[in-house]
């Protein structure tokens, strides 16, 4: 047996690649065009693996990918391939159109054509799981409910605008076409292999390289975080488990400020490597210009995946948060080698 990955040299995906491969004797094809965001070092410990395959190549290319399908005939295709920082989404919302619009329509219409062709069984037992965000039902504010399934998509920045896009694309080829679909929208992930352009990597490599740690407008803006191998959990959860043509919210009932998040890393970073001066890492913290369209609190309700499928995270935000700080720390030549030219003229467009 066999399954395809779209975008697993990105976080989320090359966790999950090595979660699967760790707990399945099964092959796992990796297909990724490898943008800034696509990063194969993150696959060292199972690039060895004669389970696992790694194919450079973009989800646009309907004819190569038609290719792969037939060629390794996948029980399940997981797409989380996407442009995913609303900032870049602020700067050049093109990329965004291209790979998470058009790039899903094209894997979608591929996808029908090899899955009409398979066997009655294997035609039943197919699987395409949709990676999708909390962000596309907009903004909460202090006093509403986190997002449940039911909510109204109601995206305010191009990435999201662009990923609830692609949830429709998916929606319609199971209603029309009856591709046996799954969308998860989960909330912020943390933890191992998230590029430094992410509140969290940011502020640890910017606070122990002694640069500014800075904060969009006033900090107060809420994320519920989940620590990336919960939704990875997740997912094998509702690839297995789940109800065919069906949404899941998955999120962590962590909801915190930008700021309280930013305190607690300087905390943890003052414990473990305290700076030569003796002042605290916040001692670098400015308030910077806020991000356009800002939304302000993101919360998700995830009793339907717990009630229907039985999926609890297994990590604290407490838990979570120290895995990943020591991770950092213990990788800084992984980060090193990312902060690239690219990297830095991204981080001048933004911050300047
Ligand atoms: P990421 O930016 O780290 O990785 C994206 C990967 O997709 C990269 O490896 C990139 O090379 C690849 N890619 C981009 N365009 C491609 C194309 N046209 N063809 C093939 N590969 C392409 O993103 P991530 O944080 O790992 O997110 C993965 C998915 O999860 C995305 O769909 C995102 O919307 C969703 N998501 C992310 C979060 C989060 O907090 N990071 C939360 C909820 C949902
Ligand atoms: P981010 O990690 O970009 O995720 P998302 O925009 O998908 O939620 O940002 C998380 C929050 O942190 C968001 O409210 C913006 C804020 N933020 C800062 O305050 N400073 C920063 O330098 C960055 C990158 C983000």
């Amino acid at each position: 047996m066999t399954i395809l990955v779209t975008g697993g040299a990105g976080f989320i995906g090359s966790n999950f690649i090595i979660d699967w491969i760790s707990k399945n004797d099964e092959k796992v094809v990796n297909v990724d065009s490898l943008t800034y965001a696509g990063n194969l070092q993150n696959l060292k410990t199972v690039e060895s693996n004669s389970n696992y395959l790694f194919v450079k190549q973009n989800i646009l290319n309907k004819k190569e990918i038609s290719h792969l399908l037939i060629t390794h005939k996948p029980r399940y295709i997981i797409n989380f391939a996407a442009e995913s920082h609303v900032d870049r989404s602020i700067h050049s919302p093109d990329e965004f159109i291209q790979t998470n619009i058009l790039g899903t329509y094209s894997l979608l219409e591929v996808i029908r054509n090899f899955w009409m062709s398979m066997a009655v069984d294997a035609k039943n037992d197919f699987r395409f799981l949709h990676v999708s965000t909390d962000e596309v039902y907009g903004s909460l504010d202090s006093t509403e409910k986190p997002f449940t399934e039911l909510n109204r998509y109601k995206p305010n920045s191009p990435y999201s605008a662009s990923k609830a896009s692609s949830d429709h694309l998916v929606r319609a080829y199971y209603k029309t076409y009856g591709l046996p679909v799954l969308t998860t929208n989960c909330s912020n992930n943390y933890g191992p292999f998230q590029f430094p352009e992410k509140l969290i990597p940011l502020v640890i490599y910017n606070a122990i390289t002694g640069k500014d740690i800075p904060i969009y407008g006033d900090g107060k803006q809420i994320r519920d975080w989940l620590y990336v191998t919960d939704h990875c959990s997740a997912i094998r959860k509702v690839l297995r488990e789940g109800k065919v043509g069906d949404i899941y919210n998955i999120g962590g009932l962590n909801e915190i400020a930008n700021i309280d998040i930013v305190g607690l890393l300087c905390e943890i970073l003052d414990e473990a490597i305290p700076k030569a001066n003796g002042k605290s890492y916040k001692s670098q913290i400015i308030f910077v210009q806020d991000r356009l369209g800002h939304d302000t609190r993101y919360a998700i309700d995830a009793s339907k995946i717990k009630n229907n499928l039985n999926w609890h995270p297994l990590e604290t935000f407490e838990t979570g948060i120290t895995k990943t700080v020591n991770w950092y720390l213990q990788n800084q030549d992984w980060v090193k080698d990312i902060t690239s030219g690219e990297y830095r003229s991204w981080v001048e467009k933004n911050y300047s």
